[in-house]
């Protein structure tokens, strides 16, 4: 990509581009689940730490970094390593984000599959007068039919990869933006339909109540990725952003902006599903499947409850539309600089995501007992790993970058948030961030 002079129209619309990277199946799928099985407030309060430690400065280093380069995630990290007088090989960390988002991308189509079905099958009122049981043993007859899990995963790879071939991801964006209000909208009345619920008390409980013997080094690794995934931080996906943030705005406004909301969006969902989990008598630590039994038992007895559970779904599908076209999008920028067109680009990069997806699909079914690492499944191992592994990984080498190799100027100025405000950032990148996730990530894998 050559220097681009193209820019967000404004410091909201630059807002909303990485909100709609940022809110998707972290918050409302992954979010509830592992707190679910890391034992709750403990948790949370480890997630939401690391969101104002780790995610937030290293978002900033990110988005910073593409500022300040204008290009492509690989060409920006070069450029500006070089002029620094560093090494070049530093544009090997837009390969490996690339590497990243392609892992997580394969498994993120096939779970937003999922809503497309529970979509269609909400509005045709399929779930309506369901028990809770029933609506378990509905989930996994489905995750045990290969071939319906193959065409929604397809049907979702198929609509991101063409808004990616087209580049018109824009106009997508602003789709967005209008209806994701109607998301957040939509979740504030489940989280005040659970105030009514039995099980209402016992969720706030154990979301709020921290028990700190549940901690252990895992659960350190577990939280840190998550902050880094529900953030999109850590894969240079965000960098690539960054290239477009106007001038004259300052990044760290930007940046909490974000992550107040996105916090806010996985603490609403997790108040409405843990409150229909406690009213149940269901399992917290139920698993990937957590939220798509919970909410169909929590709308059944709303009135009109399977139009809004369609659309909640429908919605749902749009908020992980806008993240999965910003995890595509790094890869394609890298084949695109290796000389392909950017349809042929799109086209490589869906079919190779769709047959590493097809993986995750069978290991529902066909490949449910073969275990890779420990207990895991592909589908477990590529929902794992890169969250937890890769993108904390990424995210240290990104904020190494910008707080030790990158010029000062540059930086200083990309941050745009005055030179006490900049001090401030890299002192707490240099000092805190960096060293917590090498601690983090060398105590949880020995
Ligand atoms: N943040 C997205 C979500 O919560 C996932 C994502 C990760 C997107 C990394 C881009 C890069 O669903």
């Amino acid at each position: 990509m050559n220097q681009t002079l193209e820019r967000w129209s404004s410091r909201r619309a630059f807002i909303l581009a990485v909100t709609g990277a940022a809110v998707g199946l972290g918050n409302i799928w992954r979010f509830p689940y592992i707190t679910g099985e890391n034992g709750g407030a403990a948790f949370l309060l480890l997630y939401i730490a690391f969101v104002v430690l780790l995610g937030l400065p290293v978002m900033m280093a990110e988005i910073l970094i593409g500022r300040a380069g204008r290009r492509g995630p690989m060409q920006s990290l070069g450029h500006l390593a070089r002029q620094a007088g560093s090494s070049g090989h530093w544009r090997w960390l837009g390969l490996f984000g690339a590497f990243t988002v392609f892992c997580i991308l394969s498994f993120y189509s096939v779970v937003s599959g999922w809503s497309i079905d529970f979509m269609v099958n909400a509005f045709s009122g399929g779930f309506v007068g369901k028990t809770g049981p029933e609506i378990g043993a509905g989930f996994d007859a489905f995750l045990a039919d290969p071939l319906r899990m193959t065409l929604n995963h397809t049907l979702f790879l198929v609509m991101t990869m063409v808004v990616v071939a087209a580049g018109v991801s824009k106009g997508l964006e602003r789709l967005n933006n209008l209806l994701m209000p109607l998301l957040y909208l939509l979740l504030i009345v489940l989280a005040g339909h659970a105030a009514t619920m039995a099980g209402f008390g016992p969720a706030l409980k154990w979301l709020f109540t921290p028990d700190f013997s549940a901690l252990t080094p895992l659960v350190f690794i577990h939280a840190m990725g998550h902050a880094f995934f529900t953030l999109a931080v850590g894969a240079c996906a965000l960098m690539a952003y960054g290239a477009y943030m106007p001038d004259h705005q300052s990044l760290p406004g930007a940046a909490v902006a974000v992550a107040v909301l996105d916090v806010a969006v996985a603490l609403l969902a997790g108040i409405a599903i843990f409150s229909v989990v406690f009213t149940q008598g269901m399992d917290p630590a139920e698993g990937p499947g957590l939220v798509f039994v919970t909410l169909p038992v929590a709308f059944a007895d709303l009135p009109g409850g399977a139009f809004w559970l369609g659309l909640f779904f429908l919605l749902l599908l749009l908020a992980t539309w806008t993240s999965s076209i910003n995890l595509a999008e790094p890869m394609v920028a890298t084949l695109q600089g290796w000389g392909l067109k950017r349809r042929s680009a799109a086209l490589v990069v869906g079919l190779c995501v769709w047959l590493v997806g097809l993986l995750c699909v069978l290991s529902f079914s066909t490949l449910s007992d073969v275990y890779l690492i420990g207990q895991m499944t592909f589908f477990g191992l590529v929902s794992t790993i890169p969250p937890e592994v890769f993108l904390p990984l990424g995210g240290l080498l990104i904020a190494i970058f910008a707080a030790w190799v990158m010029p000062e100027q540059e930086a200083l100025r990309a941050l745009d948030a005055g030179p006490n405000g900049f001090r401030l950032w890299r002192a707490v990148v240099r000092w805190v961030s960096i060293p917590l996730v090498v601690v983090v990530l060398v105590s949880g894998l020995i």
